[in-house]
């Protein structure tokens, strides 16, 4: 049985959901934190040390300025009345991205991941403002300014993600087949599952039978 640290997952298929049901994106990408909540208790139940959640990509800003602005008040809402629950469920919030929001997102992010710093349990990490592109690109300036070798272990060491293992599973809901720019370099080595569903209809059975196909997976990383 494979070992299980860390899932990382693209939501995709909120905007879909909504407009199919309530002809509204937004209604969709509201009925998606159900579904980020139900995730988050499976992977605790499940014993998984990361979750990652790509919540906002660094192209997600080409979309309508309405959805933008209820996207990111979701976010705030979603943090201000969840952030207790989560430090008492001992989880730990790690923002990946680039931080160039408002004043006053900046320190409700800065201040959720200060309050559950020292937790044990879950890592979250929300992926917002994130593009693997630019992570790897800065972490290239980063290893030449501190007059580094460009190796593997640096390029690690100098990511959002230094510190954090590979995933060792993505799901992709929504029916789409690719990558959008999310974790290229982590995801080398990662096995990966699609699935048909929409992210608000996505649940802790389709979750788990994922993870118990993950469990019998033969991987090689290179080798026979
Ligand atoms: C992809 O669906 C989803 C997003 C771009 C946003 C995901 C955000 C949330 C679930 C809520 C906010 C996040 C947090 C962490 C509170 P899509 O809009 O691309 O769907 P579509 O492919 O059907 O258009």
């Amino acid at each position: 049985m494979n070992p299980l640290n860390h899932v990382a997952i693209i939501m995709d298929g909120n905007g879909r959901w909504g407009l199919k049901r309530y002809n509204s994106r937004n209604r969709g990408h509201r009925a998606g934190l159900d579904t980020i909540e139900k995730i988050v208790r499976t992977s605790i139940d499940h014993n998984i040390k990361f979750l990652t959640l790509f919540a906002f990509s660094t192209e997600n800003w080409k979309r309508p300025k309405s959805e933008i602005n209820y996207l990111f008040d979701l976010l705030e809402n979603f943090l201000k009345i969840k952030l207790n629950q989560f430090h008492k469920n001992n989880i730990k919030l790690k923002i990946i991205g680039q931080r160039k929001f408002s004043k006053k997102l900046n320190k409700l992010l800065s201040n959720s991941e200060k309050v559950t710093n020292r937790n044990t349990g879950l890592q979250l990490n929300i992926a917002l403002n994130y593009g693997s592109r630019i992570e790897i690109i800065n972490s290239i300036k980063k290893i030449n300014k501190k007059k580094l070798s460009v190796t593997e272990d640096n390029i690690n060491k100098n990511l959002y993600t230094k510190n954090i293992p590979d995933p060792d599973i993505l799901i992709r809901t929504g029916k789409t087949r690719r990558l959008s720019n999310f974790l290229l370099w982590q995801l080398s080595y990662t096995e990966i599952f699609f699935s048909n569903k929409l992210w608000p209809d996505f649940n802790e059975r389709n979750y788990t039978d994922i993870i118990k196909k993950y469990r019998n997976i033969k991987r090689n990383f290179g080798e026979v």
